[in-house]
């Protein structure tokens, strides 16, 4: 991670632009106020248009900069001239940094790896969909797209490295109908439109026997996997876990319709590398499909996040709840306040809500007490969604 540790320096003006870069305001954490030996800042920046926080943190004998993670843009020479800016701007007197620009390798571009954003905002296709939930090395998946050529496969997997290795595979192969996106399967549903996907495969998941509330299949994954799929279309689990299979069985005999079909040591074309392997061990494979048997309306996502009251700052954080706040399906942790001293009633509330399985870590902005989400609103999950509305609900209570 970029960063500049550093002895002394003269204070940044805000708003200042030196070198480029914007410097938009800084802010202090009220969290820490009264520890004067730790104090953290939240310098707001925009070089190249995207705009991001810095964190200043000063313990009194020294100084580090780096980029606030949950802001992190892309590519790093961005956050890397910023850091660079901030110490010419202010003088500092550097005693490490490792920001040097030189030697910024470009990533290439990775055509078929999407990000969540691109699944809500863009993707549209005429063809089938089918989706792949965790395909590690990607054999099946890489299988089923090269032998399914009018198909738009989606491959779901949240382990980077597998990622890589399968995108490097995709080239190779010369492989076009492939999507890979790295994001959690029992969140991602939610953005694909009902009845559009022809095949869901979920072969050998972890089996999590000892934390079954972590497994991908659940009462709310098996709803939406029937919404998305076709009429016909089908929910493959293919695991070597009994109790994986007999805690699926279970889920799907328990929906009001649909077919289901139960297999054990079916053959398939392909043998993916976990196969192989529970292969080598004797092991028993297990199968069970779920054909959907309904056609499903079409779901409007929500997608206002809009505050429509001003708040005071202080006086609301003082009265908001300090622990996290957890509620059916969703929860919300507001962390700090961080003040702009030079601004009235306008400062940043550090805030991590959301879903369980995939929090999200954002910062609300407050300009004369007006609220909004720093770099734009948060992906429009259903436990966002909720989120969202209770702390618009609390700070209701809490305005001025
Ligand atoms: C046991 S491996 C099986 C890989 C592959 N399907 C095979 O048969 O060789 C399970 C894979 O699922 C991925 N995975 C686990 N939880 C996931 C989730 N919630 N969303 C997407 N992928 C997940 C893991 O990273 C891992 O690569």
């Amino acid at each position: 991670m970029p960063h500049i540790v550093f002895s002394e320096n003269k204070q940044l003006i805000t708003p200042s632009n030196f070198d480029g870069v914007d410097f938009n305001f800084i802010a202090k954490s009220y969290n820490n106020s009264d520890k004067p030996k730790k104090t953290e800042y939240k310098i707001g920046v925009k070089n190249q248009n995207k705009e991001f926080l810095l964190t200043l943190k000063d313990n009194n004998e020294n100084k580090m900069i780096k980029v606030d993670k949950a802001t992190r843009v892309t590519p790093v020479t961005i956050v890397k001239d910023a850091l660079n800016s901030y110490s010419s701007a202010t003088n500092a007197q550097v005693i490490f940094s490792n920001t040097n620009n030189f030697s910024q390798k470009i990533e290439p571009e990775k055509e078929y790896l999407k990000d969540i954003e691109y699944f809500v905002n863009e993707f549209q296709t005429d063809k089938e969909i089918q989706i792949e939930i965790g395909f590690g090395s990607g054999r099946h998946l890489l299988y089923q797209a090269k032998n399914n050529p009018d198909v738009q496969f989606i491959g779901l997997e949240i382990h980077t490295p597998s990622i890589e290795q399968m995108l490097k595979q995709v080239k190779i192969l010369g492989i076009k109908n492939i999507l890979a996106v790295n994001y959690d399967a029992r969140l991602f549903m939610e953005f694909i439109k009902s009845n559009s996907v022809g095949k869901i495969f979920v072969h050998f998941p972890i089996p999590w026997d000892k934390k079954p509330h972590r497994r991908v299949y659940s009462t709310d994954f098996i709803y939406e996997a029937k919404r998305v799929l076709k009429y016909n279309g089908t929910l493959e689990l293919r695991t070597d876990s009994r109790k994986y299979f007999d805690f699926c069985v279970e889920l799907l005999t328990s929906l009001s319709s649909g077919k289901i079909e139960i297999d054990i040591n079916k053959d398939l074309p392909i043998s993916s590398k976990y196969e192989d392997r529970w292969k080598r061990q004797n092991k028993n494979i297990y199968d069970v499909t779920l054909y959907s048997n309904s056609i499903d309306d079409d779901i409007e996502p929500e997608t206002d996040f809009s505050f429509d009251e001003k708040i005071d700052l202080l006086k609301t954080f003082e009265k908001l709840p300090k622990k996290s706040v957890i509620f059916d399906g969703f929860f919300f942790h507001i962390e700090d306040i961080f003040i702009i001293e030079n601004e009235k009633n306008s400062g940043l509330i550090q805030a991590t809500f959301g879903s369980f399985n995939r929090p999200v870590s954002k910062y609300l902005l407050i300009k004369n007490g007006d609220i909004s989400y720093y770099q734009g609103a948060p992906i429009p999950t259903s436990s966002n969604i909720q989120a969202h509305n209770k702390m618009k609900e609390i700070f209701k209570n809490d305005n001025c």
